[in-house]
């Protein structure tokens, strides 16, 4: 029923409008969880595109770009509609952001059947990039930040793990990772936990993963539940139990890192993308957003920084054709130096490859901060056949 009152909209649409009419806005649809519990991801995404707007200005190939922001509030069905009136009422020629993988993939069918691009932002489940080519990444698949951290943990005395990840694809998605890698590498998975995503109380799981007794437990959480976690974790003595603390970077978050006390020092995580990363453009990047939004970038911002300008670069290509099969086609294969190091964007699978850099929470100049002490170049989502 959807499907066809869109076909008709849409064609109705290019009747009425033409395509001879050249139109000189170029509108990007932004939907982020700007309320609710994931809205720190909304924050941080809705201040990167404001910092790369400041850095970069608003017209492209001769096109004013208007971004038009709707909030979610971090619910699917909300995202679905909010993107029909987007491209139904607004004419958007790209649709962003998606703050978690069940926003990203309520908004597939509603891309692919509109022909324009779907630039995920932060939304980190492997497979949705293989549910339609109209789908493009610009941040990180968890089981790319999952495998070095498992090959890490084989190499550093970590025989026997139990794994805590929250139940949807991200932490489905990393629990498999780390499994199939740690135990290809020899290890151990005791336990496999899985956390409910709504109002969750990991006090039961951490209990759980006491009884095991494992060498370490690995955690995914999405962002923004980072302090609930180590709030628990500490609670329960975990930190001073023997068992170590290994996941990957979600839950020691730049956003909310500082907030979370002595018991985040010393954990170690994978991720493509710290605060501290040592370079010019990473310092230069974390000033300007901290001087316009006020508070520190974490990962998430990363994905709609770069996502920007992986829009931004496809339309200066199609010298302002907005075409969006002219504009998938620019965005696949772009490279980059991004804050985090160099990026680019896998033509095949439209999956960012980046390195990955292994951390530890230190305390610098009296601030929590992930610092980085190894390096994993170039790597790509291993799922993706
Ligand atoms: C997701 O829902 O895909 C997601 C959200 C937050 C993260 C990672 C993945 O930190």
């Amino acid at each position: 029923m959807v499907k066809q009152w869109l076909a008709g909209a849409a064609l109705a649409l290019s009747l009425a409008t033409g395509t001879a009419v050249a139109q000189d806005t170029f509108k990007i649809g932004l939907i982020l969880p700007m309320t609710g519990p994931f809205a720190s991801t909304g924050r941080q995404i809705d201040g990167a595109v404001k910092l790369w707007m400041q850095q970069n200005g608003t017209t492209v190939a001769g096109k004013k770009v208007e971004v038009i922001l709707k909030d979610d509030a971090g619910t699917p069905e909300t995202t679905r509609r909010l993107a029909q009136e987007l491209v139904v009422n607004d004419k958007v020629n790209v649709l962003a952001g998606f703050g978690l993988t069940p926003l990203a993939l309520a908004t597939v069918p509603i891309a692919a059947q509109a022909k324009i691009p779907e630039v995920v932002m932060a939304a980190a489940t492997s497979s949705i990039t293989e549910q339609s080519p109209w789908v493009i990444r610009a941040g990180f698949t968890l089981p790319q930040v999952t495998v070095p951290l498992a090959d890490w943990a084989a190499k550093n005395n970590i025989k026997k793990v139990v794994t805590l990840v929250t139940d949807y694809g991200p932490g489905i998605d990393a629990e498999t990772a780390f499994k199939t890698r740690f135990t290809q590498a020899g290890g151990q998975v005791l336990a496999e936990l899985r956390v409910p995503l709504r109002n969750p109380d990991f006090a039961p799981f951490l209990q759980r993963v006491r009884d095991a007794n494992p060498d370490a437990v690995f955690v995914f959480v999405p962002s923004g539940q980072g302090s609930v976690f180590m709030k628990q974790f500490a609670e329960r003595g975990l930190d001073k139990g023997g068992i170590k603390l290994i996941g990957t970077g979600d839950v020691t978050d730049d956003d909310i890192l500082n907030d979370m006390g002595d018991v985040a020092q010393g954990v170690i995580t994978s991720f493509h993308y710290s605060a501290a990363h040592p370079s010019a453009a990473n310092k230069a990047y974390v000033d300007g957003f901290k001087k316009l939004n006020g508070m520190r970038p974490n990962f998430h911002s990363l994905g709609g920084y770069d996502g920007m300008r992986v829009i931004y670069k496809a339309l200066e290509t199609t010298k302002g054709n907005t075409d969006g099969e002219a504009l998938m086609n620019a965005m696949k294969g772009q490279s980059f130096e991004s804050p985090r190091g160099p990026v680019t964007i896998d033509p095949a699978t439209r999956d960012p490859i980046q390195n990955v850099y292994m951390r530890k929470v230190e305390k610098v100049n009296g601030e929590l901060y992930n610092v980085e002490f190894a390096t994993v170049p170039n790597v790509k989502d291993p799922m993706h056949k």
